[in-house]
């Protein structure tokens, strides 16, 4: 039976209480967080392989040169002919270790659904409009400073079929490259003040306030740009205790 937003909403209370007694610090979710219904069929339940020679996967990962990123692929608003629908907004933030500094030249990759909530994927068929001038994926390299700033439209929440009635709250993907394939991180970045952050088993996945309030922007208004856009701050912290969640098993 598809379970209902109640049971849902029931099961997140009842991990989110066992969290809170076990007065452990945990910042990453458990791979078999039961809400999160795909996750009970796709965790691991096997120690992971050693791989002997973790480089040879170098030899057919891939790979990028420093040219392959242009000034275009900052601007997610500019990659077709028109302007795509929807609320324009700046994200811009920092990639920083666990001591506070700046990771630099790193590769940070964005994927979105456009403002009504829609992928363009194949994959994404539930009826809402594709916007013919919105593909929604950006890449930059940060900079001297760690920094990196995309130009984009506000994503759409849109509903997946995790349970009836079920809603992701609008969301940024982000993937970091590392310095190598096997390195690559990757998490999600929320919008403040979002109704539908209670109802997501993916986001209360990550059961430690602290850890989940890191995944949420901060909207800035000096980041704002007089009659552009609206501006976005969101750093994202590599490891240590002040890390950002990142999705395991990629
Ligand atoms: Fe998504």
């Amino acid at each position: 039976m598809i379970p209902t937003q109640q049971d849902i909403s029931e099961e997140i209370a009842e991990r989110s209480r066992a969290y809170v007694e076990a007065e452990r610090t945990q910042h990453h979710p458990a791979r078999d967080y039961s809400p999160y219904r795909s996750s009970l069929l796709r965790h691991p339940e096997q120690p992971l392989v050693t791989v002997q020679d973790p480089e040879a996967v170098e030899l057919s990962g891939p790979v990028f040169g420093i040219t392959d990123v242009t000034e275009l692929d900052t601007d997610l608003t500019r990659q077709h002919t028109g302007e795509p629908l929807g609320e324009r907004i700046t994200v811009t933030g920092r990639v920083l270790n666990r001591d506070g500094r700046p990771v630099r030249g790193q590769l940070v990759e964005i994927w979105q659904a456009n403002a009504s909530g829609r992928y363009a994927h194949l994959r994404d068929q539930h009826p809402a409009p594709l916007d013919p001038n919105f593909t929604g994926v950006g890449r930059c390299l940060t900079d001297g400073d760690g920094g990196y700033r995309f130009t984009t439209i506000k994503p759409g929440a849109y509903p997946w079929r995790n349970h009836t009635n079920a809603w992701r709250p609008a969301h940024i993907h982000f993937s970091l490259f590392g310095t190598a394939f096997t390195q690559r991180l990757v998490t999600q970045m929320y919008f403040p003040g979002d109704p539908l952050f209670a109802y997501d088993p993916i986001l209360q996945s990550v059961t430690d306030a602290a850890a989940r309030s890191r995944l949420v922007a901060a909207y800035e208004h000096d980041l704002s740009v007089p009659e552009w856009s609206l501006g976005y701050r969101w750093d994202i912290v590599l490891d240590g205790p002040a890390a950002t969640w990142i999705e395991e098993g990629r």
